[in-house]
C-alpha cells in the first residue's frame, strides 16, 4: 500500500524544501496544498482518515507547514477536532521548519551539558523558529527571553507560547545591534533565528562578553546572522565559547525531518509538535 503525505501549507505557494524532504523521509506519493486554512482544511482531512480501514490508515499522513506558526497551529488544532475514535491519522507539524530547526539547535545547545539556570537569549524570537527555540530552551530550564523589533511583535509571541506552553519567557524589545548586544548583557546562551540574511549581532559586541558560554545562529544565508559564527561550525571554541552554524545544526535539522516523516507512517496517531520533535531530536545528537 503506498504511502501518502498530504502537504497542508498556509502559504499559497507550499513549500518545495518540505516537498522534498517528505520524498526523502519515505512517502511514496506527496500532494501539495497551498492557501490552507482552519475553515478550509476539514474536507481535506475527511478525505485523509475515511478512505482505509483501520490497520491500513498508518500509510496515510498529514504535514502542516507555512510562514506563519499561529495559522498553523490553527490548522493544526482544526484537524484534530476533526478526528474521532479511530478515524485519525499521524501529523507533523513543521511550519518554517520551526519545530525541526528549533529542536535540532536546542539539542546540540544541550548535548552534554545542563542548561538549567542559564540565561538564554533568542535573538529575533518573534518568527517560527524562534518561538520554538524559546520554547524548548524553557524546557531544559533555561531563563528564557527574546527579542523583536516592536513591542508589539515581541508580546503577541511570548503570549502565545507562554499560554500554549505553559511557561515564562520574556520579551526584549530590540530594534538594532546596540540594542541587542544590552539584551544579551549577563546571559550565558545567544541564539539568533532572525530573517535569512540580516545581521543582529557585531563580532565585538559578543567576543568579549564575560558571560556568554554558547552561541547558536539559525541563519543559513550571508552575511552571518551573528557576525564571527562560522556557518558549519558545531561545538567551536572561539574566544572561550563555544560556537554553532546553521550549516553545523542543519544536518540534524533534515535527518531529524526525514526521521519524523519516516516515523508518521508507523501508526496512525501521532501528532508530532514541538515536544516530540525534540525528544527525537535528542536521541539523535546523543546517538
Ligand atoms: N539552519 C537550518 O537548518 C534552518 C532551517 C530553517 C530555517 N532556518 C533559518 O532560521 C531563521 C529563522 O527562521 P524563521 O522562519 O523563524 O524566520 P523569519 O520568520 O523570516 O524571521 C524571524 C524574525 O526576524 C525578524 N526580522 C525580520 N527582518 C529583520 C530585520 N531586517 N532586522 C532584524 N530583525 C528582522 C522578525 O522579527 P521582528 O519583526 O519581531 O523584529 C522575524 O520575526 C531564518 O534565518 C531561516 O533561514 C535555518
Amino acid at each position: 500500500m503506498k504511502k501518502l503525505l498530504y502537504q497542508f501549507d498556509t502559504d499559497a505557494l507550499p513549500s518545495v524544501f518540505d516537498n522534498v524532504v517528505a520524498y526523502d523521509g519515505g512517502a511514496d506519493h506527496v500532494s501539495a496544498y497551498g492557501g490552507v486554512t482552519a475553515g478550509n482544511v476539514s474536507a481535506l482531512v475527511e478525505g485523509a482518515i475515511f478512505t482505509r480501514s483501520p490497520k491500513d490508515k498508518k500509510n496515510t499522513a498529514l504535514f502542516i507547514g507555512g510562514g506563519n506558526l499561529l495559522q498553523g497551529e490553527a490548522v493544526l488544532a482544526a484537524i484534530r477536532a476533526k478526528f474521532f475514535a479511530k478515524f485519525r491519522v499521524s501529523v507533523m507539524f513543521d511550519c518554517n521548519g520551526a519545530n525541526t530547526t528549533a529542536a535540532a539547535a536546542v539539542a546540540w545547545l544541550s548535548k552534554g551539558r545542563t542548561l538549567a539556570g542559564k540565561r538564554a537569549v533568542v535573538l529575533a524570537g518573534s518568527g517560527p523558529v524562534g518561538q520554538r527555540a524559546a520554547v524548548l530552551l524553557a524546557r531544559e530550564g533555561a531563563q528564557v527571553a527574546l527579542t523583536g523589533r516592536k513591542r508589539a511583535g515581541v508580546d503577541a509571541a511570548c503570549a502565545g507560547i507562554n499560554a500554549r506552553f505553559g511557561i515564562a519567557v520574556e520579551g526584549i524589545e530590540a530594534s538594532s545591534n546596540t540594542d541587542r548586544a544590552a539584551a544579551i548583557a549577563g546571559a550565558q546562551i545567544v541564539l539568533a533565528t532572525g530573517a535569512s540574511g540580516v545581521t543582529l549581532l557585531e563580532a565585538g559586541q559578543w567576543q568579549n562578553s564575560p558571560s556568554l558560554e554558547l552561541i547558536a545562529d539559525a541563519n543559513a544565508s550571508p552575511p552571518a546572522g551573528i557576525d564571527g559564527v562560522g556557518l558549519s561550525d558545531r561545538g567551536t571554541i572561539a574566544h572561550g565559547k563555544t560556537l554553532f552554524g546553521a550549516l553545523g545544526f542543519g544536518a540534524l535539522k533534515l535527518a531529524l525531518h526525514r526521521a519524523c516523516i519516516a516515523r508518521l507512517f508507523e501508526q496512525n496517531d501521532l501528532v508530532l509538535d514541538a515536544d516530540e520533535i525534540y525528544a527525537i531530536a535528542k536521541g539523535m545528537v546523543a546517538a
